[in-house]
């Protein structure tokens, strides 16, 4: 099948532009010495210089037509290195639920100094805010009231904790409040007459949910004798949920969030520890890097090696059931969730999209055995069915970074994840499922963070493959083992034409659309919808002809589809605005005209940030996103150019952290702007002022 035709099959496609970027991005592909002559002619406009190509797609040129749903309304707006959040002409963002934010009558206000207890902690609102869903009220209009789930993922040790509690775990209560402002809140949200919004701070929906909320394992792997404890010989009760990341909605009105790098809050003083082949795959080590277990046993490798095998999962909670305990899904598999993006198939089976960050990891979804016909048949949907692992293929036409792909069933007996290769069931298929997909086959990205579904385009869906560093750099190229022994992020993969850049410091967008538009196909066909870059750089470093000045940006991290079709796109990047990452100013949020490929900046984030989590109402007239770690100068793309002296001249990451403890707002006093005080992760809500719709 050709180029063309097979873009003359997006037929839903009603401008001429994304065949343009298309053609222009695949030529860039095959011919990267064309890049800056194609790149410059885009830029002025020289639609003709494909020919007969452009007439066989339509012709060149605008389609005047009406606008077409999802197309974009505002002015963007430039980069920014302030500490302040900007948003365009004619919208206003209000901070609403800033970490300490206290939720229950007995909780006191944030008090700034970080002297709250574990306690305190635990009624107030948890640190780093990440994935983020809106659940209309029942009983209302269902955009003016309702209840926000709200993953935290870790916790800023410099600013949770004082001078005297900084960097101490050996003591049980700082552990404790480390646990406690992680996990998921669960509020209650009103708008008022004057069209703002707070959260309601004595509300019986509230809830918060942490490291030590005794939760329910469910599914195939529950009770396997890989998780069990000593404290928990049934392998089914687990107390909490560790390092929230990105997050889902069901179409039955639950919240699943998902536990991304786990592994950081384990290990040993133990000399005589060494990882086995499972924990090595998953980056458990001797060293942890948040070493609870000094004070925490639970934590301890030596004393619970099989406790790790207990995170890792997706979690779902009803946040409308404030009492209800959460289930950990293990049918879902074990890895490094970035988000977990639900959608029905065509035939009403529940299909998860969900990514593995990290660096040469996979891109899974999850398809339901039972079809979904209301709440009650979604109860334990989630429990039965087949967990597979996509392959992406370079189809028909090399060079052209899009093609074809299969998803492989993770299914014990089948594709030698038998008892022989380490597979003694299907609960070892999940509990391993890194090592499953190693074993399939599956192809190594770079970096899945979140999938978003096209909810107006049935079987299409978008991930975001944040940045690589570990591709293309050994001689020979490495890949995962297939027995599963390859210790987490070592392998150095060649480039392929899905992740097709050697060092990918910026990042990319696939767009993967199902076969016959259903999400529970097991083949599909892909493309690479946008390859971030910076034109002040040259060569591929400059990303897709589309990419310039105005919507330059790196690191994409959280994506979603809005109701009309629009894809929004949030930075977790360098900041430094050097280097690699000069004039890209603080992390930020995008939005693409899914039709014409036009991106445009629509938000900029505080100093040290990252943007994080989108949701809308469910009219798309209130759009909620998080800022996690304002503030933060521990980056890996450089410092901010914000940065005391004082902290540049440090040289590790610990001595950076030590001084702004001590010195809490140097770099960043967002979002309270007061000098005493500490920066905070806050949820903000952005608003159109005349009342429309986001990004129109
Ligand atoms: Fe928690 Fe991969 O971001
Ligand atoms: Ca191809
Ligand atoms: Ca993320």
């Amino acid at each position: 099948m050709s180029d063309l035709i097979r873009d003359d099959d997006v037929i839903s496609n009603p401008s001429a532009n994304s065949h343009l970027h298309d053609l222009i991005e695949r030529e860039i592909a095959r011919n990267p010495s064309r890049r800056a002559m194609l790149k410059s002619g885009m830029a002025l406009g020289m639609f003709g210089i494909f020919g007969g190509a452009m007439t066989a797609c339509g012709g060149g040129g605008s389609n005047a037509s009406a606008p077409a749903a999802g197309a974009i309304g505002f002015k963007g707006i430039p980069i920014s290195t302030a500490d302040t959040i900007v948003v365009p002409e004619g919208y206003t963002a209000d901070v609403m639920y800033k970490w300490g934010d206290p939720i229950k009558a007995s909780a006191p206000a944030f008090k700034g100094d970080a002297s709250e207890t574990w306690l305190q902690q635990e009624v107030q609102s948890g640190d780093n805010h990440d994935g983020i869903n809106f659940f209309p009220f029942p009983g209302t209009d269902g955009n003016s009231r309702g209840l926000l789930a709200i993953n935290h993922e870790y916790f800023n040790e410099e600013y949770l904790h004082n001078v005297a509690g900084f960097n101490k775990p050996e003591i049980l209560d700082n552990v404790k409040k480390q646990q406690a402002a992680m996990g998921v809140s669960v509020i209650e949200v009103q708008r008022n007459a004057a069209g703002t919004w707070q959260y309601v701070q004595i509300s019986d929906y509230n809830r918060r949910i942490t490291a030590y909320t005794p939760m329910t394992i469910t599914g195939p792997a529950a009770g396997n004798d890989l998780l069990k404890t000593t404290a928990d010989p049934t392998g089914i009760e687990v107390l909490g949920t560790l390092n929230n990341c990105g997050a889902g909605q069901t179409p039955w009105g639950t919240f699943i969030t998902c536990e991304e790098n786990f592994h950081e809050y384990f290990g040993t003083d133990n000399t005589s520890f060494t990882p086995n082949a499972l924990q090595s795959r998953y980056g458990i080590v001797a060293a942890g890097s948040n070493k609870w277990y000094k004070s925490d046993p639970r934590f301890d490798l030596n004393v619970n090696p099989n406790e790790p095998n207990r995170f890792g999962w997706v979690v779902e909670i009803d946040p409308y059931m404030p009492n209800s305990k959460p289930k950990k899904r293990t049918a879902l598999g074990r890895f490094k969730h970035e988000n977990a993006e639900c959608v029905l198939s065509s035939a009403n089976k529940a299909v998860v999209y969900t990514g593995c960050d990290e660096r040469n990891e996979y891109l899974y979804k999850f398809v339901s055995t039972a079809t979904y016909t209301d709440k009650a048949s979604g109860a334990n949907i989630l429990d039965t069915g087949i967990l597979y692992v996509a392959k992406f293929d370079a189809g028909t036409v090399a060079g052209d970074n899009q093609g074809t792909g299969v998803w492989l069933p993770l299914v014990h007996g089948q594709n030698g994840l038998t008892a022989e290769n380490g597979f003694a069931n299907q609960a070892e298929v999940l509990i391993k499922a890194r090592q499953a997909a190693d074993r399939v086959g599956a192809t190594m990205m770079d970096r899945p963070e979140w999938v978003a579904a096209n909810r107006t385009k049935p079987g299409e869906v978008f991930l975001a493959c944040t940045s690589n560093n570990r591709r293309g750099s050994a001689t020979p190229a490495s890949s995962n083992n297939v027995n599963g022994s390859t210790v987490a992020g070592q392998s150095r993969p060649a480039i392929d034409e899905a992740n097709p850049r050697a060092v990918n410091e910026w990042g990319h967008v696939i767009r993967i659309n199902e076969m016959a538009a259903d999400h529970a196909a097991t083949t599909f066909n892909w493309d690479i919808f946008v390859i971030a870059g910076n034109p002040s750089l040259t060569g591929a470093n400059t990303g897709s002809s589309f990419i310039d000045a105005s919507n330059t940006f790196n690191c994409p991290d959280g994506i979603q589809v809005d109701p009309a079709g629009r894809l929004w796109i949030q930075t977790d990047g360098g900041y430094s605005n050097t280097g690699n990452f000069v004039n890209q100013g603080n992390n930020q949020m995008l939005v693409a005209d899914i039709a014409t490929k036009k991106i445009t900046r629509f938000m900029t984030g505080p100093s040290g940030c990252e943007v994080t989590g989108v949701c809308w109402t469910p009219d798309a007239r209130t759009m909620f996103i998080n800022i996690q770690h304002p503030g933060e100068v521990t980056g890996s793309g450089g410092l901010h150019p914000n940065t005391p002296a004082a902290v540049v001249a440090l040289t590790s990451g610990s001595a950076r952290q030590a001084y702004m403890n001590a010195n809490p707002t140097a770099l960043s006093k967002w979002p309270d702007g007061a000098t005493a005080g500490r920066p905070r992760a806050a949820t903000v809500v952005i608003r159109k002022n005349d009342g429309g719709v986001i990004g129109t």
